[in-house]
């Protein structure tokens, strides 16, 4: 990677800095500088401007307060300029920029470090030269004045320490109107624009405001005010790693797998398309996140943000912990948190698949494109007799409709096809004579009982089977377009799969698979009434089992009577649209390999096989969907938005 044409950095510190820059552990700071009451680390903004600059070129802070932006720009040997309103602050900056200037010596000598005293909304008018980087940190609006700072101020007070910038009337910090704040601000960094380089980057070290109640999306509002005069990248990029299963339009796919333009289903149960896939190196840790019931565990980098309810964490006298009644939790509120942040109990959700492709009639050629070239007529594909396909025929389409979907079940559950045709195994007569319906009304195919189950001896129908279903037991699977048909139709489905395999009765909901494909589409459809079966895994088997709520919502959908009195506590709590699932266990492990990441339209959300993820630092296009849905608050984060001057 090196030379490149943005810094001076190796291949290995390129990937360090995209990995770590955003999870930053600052060494404690000077005592000198603890005066100011914002600033940031210059270890932070050394890494940011080693990035974005090349040695010998030139950084701006246009609101440098004590001065970290020129001391970290000294460290890696670049010019820089600082502008700050604040006499007060300006005087620091210029000493302790000195004192950085002596200690790092001859080193620096010839560069240039210059703080100005003065408005940044004059940047252009100072006459000077040209930058290459801006790196600064605004005000957060007038929050220093505001009545939560009390307890800041309380303890700066005490301490002697400045408890908001200035009473200057031009210092940012001091404009009450949020709308005039905000255009102020975005002004000054327009302004810039005559002294910035082409191709120049600008970091924003910003986070959205809470004031009376209120969010005010101040990281938000400036991404989208400045994204009209720069483009904003976005830079931070979290990640899954290869083999991590998402819920897209056709069932569960690796990560890796997934294409732009596909579907993944999203946080609101909905199935957006993917708008970009992301791969990068990871070398670092990864989480890994096992949910209650679903018994699979997912991994993603510390950074990737999971949608969360925190569980607050009890002790009973007898000193057994305890988490709080989700009714409780669920007063907070959810929120979009790091992975690395979340613990065990925590609530973690998957949504309530919503959206519905309903689907009439199959045309069978797309899932078996030979029939083309068999004889055919208007409604019926023909074998030509003897040969691979012995003699047959196919319906062109099938309806989609309640005996198909009867079928599937019965299929999926007992039958299995072979070179001889479909046989479906069932000993009870009055299975048998529905199943044997099914084929004459179907396929118009005659079938034949041997008192065990009914046999079709149809290749071509065996074939359709194998294609559909999946072939063989382990590998069984809903077809894609079933996942989406309206709730129905899948009913019927559901209830005959359970006449065949499954146990239904007023102390337990069963059903048990080889296929784990099978098994994931089961959750899937039966999530869609709120009903989320805790999956048992062993080598060979998963056993779906329902309980509680979920096997009462079960039991109605099969049409079993409920005499469950008993109030079984649920492993899940189901609100709006959304299940949700605490954490079971949570680990930390090493990974070096590659990572993936999607971009999803609209929600900016994709769903692995346990729970909902965010999709990638967006914050422009997570701005109004943040604002519009209260409950999103991805909002407390110090946000590193990056614009490029092109
Ligand atoms: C968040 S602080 C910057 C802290 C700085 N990055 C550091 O680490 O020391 C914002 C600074 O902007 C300054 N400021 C406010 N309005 C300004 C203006 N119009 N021109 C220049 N500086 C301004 C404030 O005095 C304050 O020091």
């Amino acid at each position: 990677m090196s030379p490149n044409k943005l810094n001076d950095l190796d291949s290995k510190r390129w990937l360090k800095f995209q990995k770590s820059w955003f999870i930053h552990n600052p060494p404690p700071r000077k005592k000198g500088v603890l005066v100011h009451p914002a600033k940031f680390p210059e270890t932070l903004a050394q890494e940011f401007i080693e990035f974005f600059t090349k040695q010998g070129e030139t950084v701006l802070d246009p609101m440098a307060g004590t001065g970290s932006t020129l001391v970290a720009a000294l460290r890696a040997g670049r010019n820089s300029y600082g502008i700050e309103l604040n006499p007060k602050y300006a005087e620091i900056a210029k000493q302790i920029v000195e004192e950085e200037r002596n200690i790092l010596g001859e080193n620096v000598e010839s560069l240039a470090s210059k703080v100005i005293q003065g408005d940044a909304a004059k940047a252009a008018d100072l006459g000077l030269s040209t930058f290459n980087y801006v790196l600064t940190s605004p005000p957060y609006w007038d929050m220093l004045h505001a009545k939560g700072a009390k307890t800041q101020k309380k303890r700066r007070d005490s301490a002697e320490l400045d408890v908001h910038y200035s009473d200057d009337p031009n210092d940012l910090g001091n404009i009450s109107d949020y709308e005039a704040f905000l255009e102020k601000l975005v002004n000054i960094y327009k302004g810039l624009k005559p002294v910035l380089c082409e191709k120049a980057y600008l970091t924003i070290i910003v986070k959205n405001v809470k004031k009376g109640g209120k969010l005010f999306p101040l990281a938000w509002d400036i991404a989208r005010e400045l994204g009209k005069t720069y483009t904003l990248k976005d830079e931070r990029v979290w990640c899954l790693p290869p083999g991590q299963q998402i819920w897209t339009q056709s069932g569960l796919k690796p990560i890796e797998q997934i294409k732009t333009g596909e579907k993944a289903l999203t946080h609101l149960g909905t199935l957006e398309a993917v708008t970009k896939t992301m791969q990068r190196y990871h070398t670092g840790q990864l989480v890994t996140i096992k949910p209650a019931l679903l018994g699979k565990t997912i991994s993603l980098t510390p950074e990737h943000e999971i949608l969360t309810i925190e569980r607050k964490k009890f002790v009973h006298k007898n000193g057994e912990p305890f988490r709080e009644n989700f009714k409780l939790s669920e007063r907070r509120g959810m929120t979009w948190k790091p992975a690395k942040e979340l613990k065990v109990g925590d609530a973690i959700a998957f949504p309530i698949p919503e959206t519905i492709i309903d689907l009439i009639e199959l045309d069978i050629s797309t899932y078996m494109p030979e029939v083309i070239d068999w004889l055919q007529d208007e409604k019926w594909y023909y074998t030509r007799g003897r040969g691979k396909w012995g003699r047959g025929k196919l319906p062109k389409c099938i309806s989609i409709n309640y005996e198909f979907m009867r079928f599937a079940g019965w299929y999926l559950s007992e039958g299995s096809g072979t070179v001889s045709g479909v046989y479906i195994a069932n000993t009870s007569i009055e299975a048998q004579n529905e199943i044997d319906h099914l084929f004459r009304s179907i396929f118009d195919a005659n079938t034949k009982t041997d008192g065990k189950g009914v046999w079709c001896r149809s290749r071509s129908i065996a074939k359709l089977m194998l294609t559909l279903f999946g072939k063989g037991a382990y590998h069984k699977k809903i077809p894609d377009f079933m996942l989406h048909l309206p709730h129905e139709k899948q009913k019927h489905l559901l209830q005959s799969l359970w006449s065949g395999d499954g146990h239904a009765s007023q102390k337990s909901v069963l059903y048990k698979t080889t296929s784990e494909n099978l098994a994931l589409a089961i959750l899937y459809l039966t999530a869609r009434i709120g009903a989320i079966p805790y999956i048992h895994r062993n080598p060979k088997w998963f056993n779906l089992s329902y309980r509680g709520q979920s096997m009462n919502k079960m039991l109605k959908l099969l049409g079993v009577a409920s005499l469950q009195k008993e109030n079984i506590r649920d492993q899940h709590w189901v609100r709006d649209h959304l299940v949700w699932l605490p954490i079971r266990e949570k680990e930390i492990i090493d990974y070096s390999g590659p990572v993936y990441n999607l971009e999803v339209e609209c929600a900016n959300t994709f769903v692995t096989e346990g729970f909902i993820v965010h999709n990638c630092q967006d914050n422009q296009r997570l701005a109004p969907f943040g604002l519009g849905s209260a409950w999103v608050s991805n909002t407390f984060h110090h946000y590193c938005l990056q614009f490029r001057n092109e």
